[in-house]
């Protein structure tokens, strides 16, 4: 850890790290243009910043990290030209990093609809996650041609699949739990926090289910100049939050709003 990261790390209270941080990697194409670069050059340079990320919330024992890489969309909207070179930075990322990740015990789990990417890509993938397979530290979860909505249909697909199997549609039970146990993130807490770089105000169909309860975070910068110390501050900015989940908090002023409230009741 260097000086600033040290400095932000001392700040934070151990006992409340998160336990899962998911985030929206954003900006890349706008890091390269303010470089009179190509587009490309931009996701290369995101990969230092995938690397920074990931070996912190590692070493300070973030139980949980998610990174949306590629979306759904992003196949069908980007020149064939720009989707090649990400699958190619994948495969290259996958192969050079196994070596990290089982220093730093960090298991490789996916997420998405991998059956629609490049058989080449789907063999590197399952390469590298086998070979992680028994680290017991952090996971890393790779969000790769994923998209929340098709998550939730495949769940419900998944769901009455398995009501079929169990002797049919009276045996198609639907609550909370059954849903989450049927999602791509079945191995996951609910993300705590969601950081998104590069100052969007937007969830890009991301985990939308999953999000329900996750405090926000969006920084302005662009994901290649993410590092560390970034993370680190978006921890720090979590733990000064007060979250609620619909209830009313540790205001005083709520606890008085609510005793008035009960005294005009009482009077009414
Ligand atoms: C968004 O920036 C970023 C992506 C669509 C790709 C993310 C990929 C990486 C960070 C590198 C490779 C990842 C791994 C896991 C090795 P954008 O192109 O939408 O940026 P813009 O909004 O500024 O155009």
């Amino acid at each position: 850890m260097d000086r600033k990261e040290s400095d932000v790390y001392l700040r934070l209270d151990p006992a409340r790290l998160p336990k899962h941080i998911a985030i929206i990697m954003d900006g890349n194409g706008r890091w390269a243009r303010r470089r009179h670069l190509p587009r490309v050059a931009g996701h290369r340079a995101g990969v230092a910043a995938v690397r920074s990320t990931v070996e912190t919330a590692a070493r300070i024992g973030i139980p949980a990290l998610t990174l949306y890489a590629f979306s759904e969309e992003n196949w069908k909207k980007r020149p064939r030209s720009e989707v090649d070179f990400l699958m190619r930075l994948l495969c290259r990322y996958l192969k050079a990093e196994i070596k990290t990740l089982n220093e730093n015990n960090i298991r490789l789990e996916y997420i998405g609809r991998k059956q629609e990417l490049p058989e080449s890509v789907q063999q590197e993938m399952e390469y590298a996650s086998d070979a992680t397979r028994n680290n017991t530290g952090m996971v890393l979860t790779l969000a790769l041609n994923y998209s929340a909505r098709s998550e939730i249909v495949d769940a419900f697909r998944s769901l009455a699949e398995a009501a079929s199997r169990n002797g049919g549609l009276s045996h198609f039970q639907v609550d909370e739990q059954s849903i989450s146990e049927h999602l791509y993130t079945r191995h996951l807490p609910d993300p705590d926090l969601v950081i998104r770089t590069s100052g969007e105000m937007r969830l890009s169909n991301f985990l939308l289910w999953q999000l329900a309860y996750s405090e926000i975070y969006v920084t302005q910068t662009l994901w290649p100049d993410f590092r560390g110390v970034q993370l680190l501050e978006s921890i720090e900015e979590y733990q000064s939050r007060e979250r609620r989940y619909g209830g009313l908090g540790r205001d005083p002023g709520h606890d008085r709003d609510h005793a008035k409230g009960r005294a005009v009741d009482a009077k009414t």
